[in-house]
């Protein structure tokens, strides 16, 4: 390598560790440990830690889809870190006029030392991740939310430890959300019951590899055989980003709001989680989610959280 472009290599990311980067892309992609060691280091800085690991150090996140916690507890996770962001709404950078993801990936690789993206296509997520010489980490995807989940699991464990006995029912769209709480299920080893309409069930492919690797998780289209005897109920919005609202769709799942009669076929102390924006009266009622089993609030706030955990193990 010649004088400029080994200087480029040497100070393009400034103090990036050597060998592959630590890319957080999806839950299923760790073992338990692992990520054990994630949300203790989320759980260390909830607890008081302060250092600032991240100084000097910068996070790009690019934006294909509206946001308001990501963006936020990402942001201000890496300032308490001791680092920077930088936010791009993919449309208005070249990524909207056609520039490939690949040579975004190249050229962001040598101004910032990770990246964080929310995209339409998980397809956009990998091919991000296979040529960016940083961390890359998965802000939702259309097949995913690993993020969201590390808090959901945060929020599970504060409330209901230990999560090995504990059963977790999924009651509506089986989407993004749902596959990582799939994920999730199998490598944290609680129950997971998701009730789906046929038409909007997990992808087969999910419910296969969590039975292959011993997980708990199975599916029904009875939502009441589901929440029986739960330790959390947990739904998402009907309509996810990109997808088209129609009646048919809320008629499908309909059937599967959480209400508070569904509610009371779960264990009396069980709590409610949402990842939020929530439609109340669709996929939840407000009695529901603004109601003592509730804990969306705290859920949200382990965003932050735990993403401290993911930011310091992807670039500590
Ligand atoms: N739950 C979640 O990811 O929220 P935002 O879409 O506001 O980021
Ligand atoms: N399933 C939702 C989650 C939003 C945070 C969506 O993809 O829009």
């Amino acid at each position: 390598m010649k004088g400029l472009a080994r200087q480029a290599a040497v100070i393009g990311n400034q103090g990036a560790p050597s060998g592959p980067p630590r890319h957080f892309l999806d839950i299923d992609q760790f073992d338990s440990a692992a990520l054990r060691g994630i949300l203790d280091l989320g759980f260390a800085y909830k607890n008081g830690r302060r250092d600032r690991p991240l100084a000097g150090k910068t996070l790009a996140m690019i934006f294909e889809k509206p946001s308001t916690r990501t963006r936020v507890s990402f942001e201000v996770a890496m300032r308490h870190l001791g680092g920077d962001t930088i936010f791009l709404d993919a449309a208005d950078t070249q990524l909207g006029r056609g520039e490939t993801v690949a040579d975004t990936a190249r050229v962001l690789s040598r101004y910032v030392d990770a990246i964080m993206i929310r995209t339409n296509e998980s397809r956009k997520l990998e091919e991000l991740a296979h040529h960016a010489a940083v961390p890359v980490i998965n802000g939702l995807t259309d097949a995913s939310h690993p993020c969201q989940i590390m808090a959901d699991v945060m929020t599970l464990q504060e409330k209901k430890a230990p999560l090995a006995s504990r059963i977790v029912a999924w009651s509506g769209d089986a989407n993004n959300v749902a596959a990582s709480w799939i994920h999730a299920a199998v490598r944290f080893g609680f129950a997971l019951r998701l009730a789906c309409p046929d038409e909007l069930g997990p992808p087969q492919r999910l419910i296969d590899w969590a039975q292959q690797e011993g997980g708990r998780v199975r599916w029904t289209s009875e939502p009441l055989e589901a929440v029986a005897g739960a330790d959390c109920v947990v739904t998402d919005t009907w309509i996810s980003m990109g997808i088209t609202a129609s009646v048919n769709r809320h008629n499908q799942l309909a059937p599967y709001r959480v209400d508070e009669q569904l509610m009371a076929h779960a264990k009396p102390d069980a709590i409610f989680m949402h990842c939020l924006p929530v439609k109340r009266g669709e996929e939840v009622t407000a009695g529901v989610i603004d109601g003592p089993h509730s804990v969306v609030w705290d859920e949200a706030e382990n965003r932050l959280h735990a993403q401290k955990g993911i930011l310091a193990w992807c670039l500590g």
